[in-house]
């Protein structure tokens, strides 16, 4: 059977151009997310094995979308060499101003301020494409539109990266992960997880889904997602 496929984006839904994460939250983010994540082995190590899923090496161009205070970013920028550069697109300023603090001059990692509702950037101009935890930030119609607009950006037989909650199906680890949700996230979050709502929007934009890999009692999901080559 043929997928339905809606790759055009549909207007900004957005409109505002803002996030929660302004100058309070980004502050408080860095540490409330490492001390979240430390019942769960660590946040570098959960970060580094979803690079690991990813293999990213040599000179490739990378983005990271919902970038946040760029600590995934400035990981991958670590594998990344030669002409290869990372490019962290956030809409709050704040979480930017934070990830260029962090990054430095050395490594060859860039933030920039974007809705990933509309990349500033061409189409097909990157080779990898990540989103940590930035998905299940999104109401569904956002999230529909910023799935299109990474397919648009990501070069042809390439492939997108996602790192996010998971409804694991053991009793326990589901009743936190839906504890968490309706406490901290809203409705669309929730629902985004709950049966296969993340896969099929995926294929909705256009891609084939690759492999996914559970993690910490399947509390995270890391998704590959692949933008098929064109045909001669
Ligand atoms: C939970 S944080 C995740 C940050 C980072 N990726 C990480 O792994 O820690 C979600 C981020 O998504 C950003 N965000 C939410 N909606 C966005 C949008 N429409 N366009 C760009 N960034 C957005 C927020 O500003 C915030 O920095």
């Amino acid at each position: 059977m043929q997928k339905k496929v809606t790759n055009t984006v549909a207007a900004p839904t957005n409109a505002g151009g803002e996030t929660r994460f302004g100058l309070a939250w980004s502050r408080l983010y860095d540490p409330v997310f490492w001390l979240f994540m430390l019942p769960f082995g660590g946040e570098r190590r959960l970060r580094r094995a979803f690079i690991d899923f990813a293999a990213p090496q040599g000179g490739g161009q990378v983005l990271d979308i919902c970038c946040g205070t760029g600590t995934l970013a400035l990981l991958i920028a670590e594998k990344v060499w030669g002409s290869g550069r990372v490019v962290g697109v956030d809409l709050s300023p704040e979480m930017l101003s934070l990830a260029r603090r962090k990054a430095g001059r050395d490594l060859p990692v860039f933030f920039r301020r974007g809705d990933c509702e509309k990349l500033p950037f061409p189409e097909a101009a990157f080779d990898k494409i990540f989103i940590s935890f930035g998905l299940h930030e999104m109401t569904a119609p956002v999230r529909q539109n910023a799935l299109r607009e990474i397919y648009r950006v990501l070069q042809p037989d390439h492939s997108l990266f996602i790192l996010d909650f998971h409804l694991a199906r053991a009793v326990l680890p589901r009743l936190a992960v839906a504890t968490f949700m309706r406490l901290f996230e809203d409705e669309d979050a929730y629902r985004m997880l709950v049966g296969d709502t993340l896969l099929r929007e995926i294929e909705e934009a256009g891609f084939t889904l690759g492999p996914k890999r559970l993690v910490k009692a399947g509390v995270f999901q890391m998704l590959r997602a692949d933008k098929p080559a064109l045909v001669p």
